[in-house]
């Protein structure tokens, strides 16, 4: 029977664009998604914009911008990371979405109607307010003294400088952040959730610290004992007492960009009582467009529910969210999968700055997005701790490892295959899935079991230790038989062609481990070696290729100047151009790529180019054949010479549109083969970042008098 699972990812705040520690996130959870369809079962992943709050609705007023309009700019944003680094949700919602507002408001409903007892009360609650802009005042925005050494400018709820942690009424002289002005005192009804309640305690001790609906542990074991001191009644290192679960403050006062309270006009929900709605909310969403009762999804007693988050977002998701479930009568989680922060170079990332490598400019540099998913796995446990992208070592993994290891096999031994036996391979060692297959292919076969293990357990650089301790095997067993020696003597050709077999078998049976990880360097090996036009199966496994092609190169290396490329202080940008930036515009559905200097805009020789031919290609509906004048004279006998280039314009000009026009050339392009010719060059076009919602594409034309062979600059 296959497993349904519901699987997320936290909901990142749309204050911002993604930073390398989301892509992580997401990349360790989408691993594990793709492993649990290729063993068959089926699983909605989905994720969504966490939009509310009172630091987002501040921004938004900063940007001169709604707060609608300016979540709906950073979600605009968010497409070219998912698909740069093949993360594949299932559904991108928002917790701003209808869905989640009807949602949010029924389980508070159904909180405070519960029949053995409301969970929800009301207390008055004194809290600083800030006459001028006529609001409450979040403690991120007071600031004033630290009470304890007094450095000067500290936030409300603790000082970055000495680390002490008080409360916003504590400060000496505080002053409002938004305003300037001095906060008063002022009282106002709260909202609460009764963590104290002894039903609460009971099942989130439970929950927390028992085993799961698997009989096994349900938290990760250091988890489990952060979660347990939080339960007890103990004297903190100050000498204040603290008195286990306490009440949980869901409200705040309008003006707030939140869901209204029901029955309670002016008061929103804190964000963080509607956020982790939000993944229901989504699946909601998604469940409705594919016509699939919701209520009926979640009815299902076999569906098993997971969140992958970040090690500083346990309490929410430990604590208050799984209680939310329980006590509205909802089904609660299976597990919440904790990760630790990713660091870069070993300089702590602030959660907010994000800094250090920046995910846009690492694909703008031509960085292979299956390198960074390599490297991370290979660093992933199921352990919550934190892990360092170090630049030397990502490029020893990913060089040595990668495409020494796993690469070279099929590099190595597939030419002798084509070469001699016609892409053949031996059939000497075919029985399908039994053991009597010799060397490396049983090593890789033994490993299924242990490998399918760490993956489902989240243990993913033990997967890749695994997966890459067999292509050593291989390695060796190749070296060992030396087919490059059995191929010069036509008497032990039988010998070659098992050895090389054997070689190939392992590398497809390694593909098929690593597919989860790297998908589409999987696929493209199935595609190019073994002439598979999909993804690889778990199944395949026992059933083996019989054919290979001709070996395609599969990879590049890292090399040293893309990773210094990477790390080069960003040049110091143009006051308008930050502006652009932060204000988060994202122009025509496209945000702008990381800084280049004149150097690197240099390299690039654009020449204008007259076209003096330009016909349709048979056998392709998108692309025209240009035949170019870029001013580069005639040859021997006399013929203008020409450059031939192909276009993918034809859905928006007819070949007599554009000859005798002028336009702009990339002269100085690699050419590239393709299936109709050499192209030499590339012409600038102008199209909408979402080319299917905006359709339209547009050849760039010089204004009068330009020259062919003139060089644009
Ligand atoms: N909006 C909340 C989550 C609401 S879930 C109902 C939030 N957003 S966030 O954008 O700040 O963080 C989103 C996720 O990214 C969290 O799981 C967080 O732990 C994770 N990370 C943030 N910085 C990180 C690293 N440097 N490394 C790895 N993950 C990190 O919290
Ligand atoms: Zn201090």
């Amino acid at each position: 029977m296959p497993r349904q699972l519901f699987v997320t990812t936290a909901l990142p705040y749309a204050n911002a664009n993604f930073h390398i520690g989301h892509i992580m996130e997401y990349t360790q959870a989408g691993i594990w998604v793709r492993f649990q369809r290729m063993q068959g079962h089926e699983v909605n992943f989905v994720c969504a914009d966490d939009a509310h709050g009172a630091p987002i609705m501040i921004a938004a007023e900063k940007a001169g911008k709604t707060p609608q309009q300016f979540v709906a700019d950073i979600a605009a944003g968010r497409e070219p990371y998912l698909k740069g680094f093949h993360i594949e949700f299932d559904n991108w919602s928002s917790t701003d979405s209808p869905e989640n507002h009807a949602l949010a408001r029924q389980i508070y409903r159904d909180l405070r109607d519960n029949k053995d007892g409301s969970l929800i009360e009301t207390k008055t609650v004194e809290q600083f307010f800030d006459a001028e802009k006529n609001m409450f005042l979040p403690d991120r925005f007071i600031k004033g003294e630290c009470p304890k050494c007094h450095s000067a400018d500290q936030y409300g709820d603790n000082c970055e400088n000495c680390g002490a942690v008080y409360a916003p009424t504590d400060l000496i002289n505080p002053y409002s952040a938004l305003s300037g002005a001095k906060p008063v005192l002022k009282s106002s009804e709260h909202f609460f959730f009764k963590l104290s309640d002894p039903r609460c305690v009971e099942f989130l001790e439970k929950w927390t610290q028992g085993d799961d609906e698997f009989g096994k542990p349900r938290l990760q074991p250091e988890v489990t004992n952060k979660v347990k001191e939080w339960f007890s009644v103990r004297t903190n290192p100050d000498g204040s007492k603290s008195e286990g679960l306490a009440d949980w403050d869901i409200s705040r006062d309008a003006p707030y960009f939140g869901i209204e309270i029901p029955d309670a006009p002016g008061k929103y929900f804190y964000v963080w009582l509607d956020a982790p709605v939000g993944y229901l909310a989504s699946l909601k969403n998604l469940l409705d467009k594919r016509g699939v009762d919701y209520d009926a999804y979640m009815a299902n007693p076999a569906l098993e529910q997971y969140h992958f988050i970040g090690k500083d977002i346990v309490t929410f998701h430990t604590l208050f969210w799984p209680a939310m479930l329980k006590f509205s009568g909802r089904k609660t989680p299976n597990n919440i999968f904790v990760h630790g922060f990713l660091t870069v170079n070993n300089d702590k990332m602030s959660k907010s700055r994000g800094t250090g490598l920046d995910p846009l400019k690492y694909l703008s540099l031509g960085m292979n997005p299956e390198w960074l998913r390599y490297y991370l796995a290979a660093k992933l446990s199921a352990r919550n701790e934190d892990i360092d992208f170090n630049a030397e070592d990502f490029m020893a993994r990913v060089n040595s490892d990668l495409i020494g290891k796993y690469v070279n096999i099929a590099s190595r031994a597939a030419n002798f295959i084509n070469k001699y036996f016609a892409g053949k391979l031996s059939t000497t060692n075919t029985p399908s899935g039994t053991t009597t297959a010799k060397g490396p292919v049983q090593a890789a076969w033994r490993s299924a079991a242990e490998i399918r293990d760490a993956f489902e357990t989240r243990e993913f650089s033990k997967a890749t230790r695994e997966i890459m301790r067999l292509a050593d095997e291989v390695n060796s067993y190749f070296d060992r038989f030396k087919p490059w020696q059995l191929a010069k003597d036509a008497t032990r050709h039988a010998e070659l062609h098992e050895v090389c077999t054997n070689c190939i078998r392992a590398f497809q049976i390694l593909t098929i481990y690593l597919t989860p990880i790297l998908p589409n360097l999987a696929k493209q090996a199935y595609s190019t070696l073994f002439g598979l036009e999909r993804d690889p199966a778990w199944n395949d496994l026992k059933n083996l290729a019989t054919n290979i092609q001709p070996y395609q190169h599969l990879m590049q290396r890292v090399t040293s100047e893309q990773l210094e490329a990477l790390f080069e202080p960003a040049a110091p940008v143009e006051p308008a151009q930050s502006a652009i930036q932060s204000a988060a515009f994202v122009p025509s559905g496209e945000t702008i790529t990381p800084t280049i200097t004149i150097d690197d805009f240099a390299k690039i020789d654009l020449r204008i180019a007259k076209i003096v031919n330009c016909e349709a290609v048979e056998g392709s509906t998108k692309l025209l054949r240009l035949t170019l004048d870029v001013g580069e004279g005639s040859d021997a006998k006399g013929n203008l010479k020409t450059r031939n280039v192909f276009s993918g314009i034809a859905s928006s000009y007819k070949p007599q549109d554009l000859i005798g026009k002028h336009t702009v050339l990339v002269a100085n392009l690699a050419p590239r083969k393709m299936k109709f010719g050499i192209s030499e060059g590339m012409v600038l076009a102008a199209s909408h970042g979402d080319e299917k919602a905006n359709p339209g594409i547009y050849v760039l034309e010089p204004t009068e008098g330009a020259q062919p062979g003139m060089r644009v600059r």
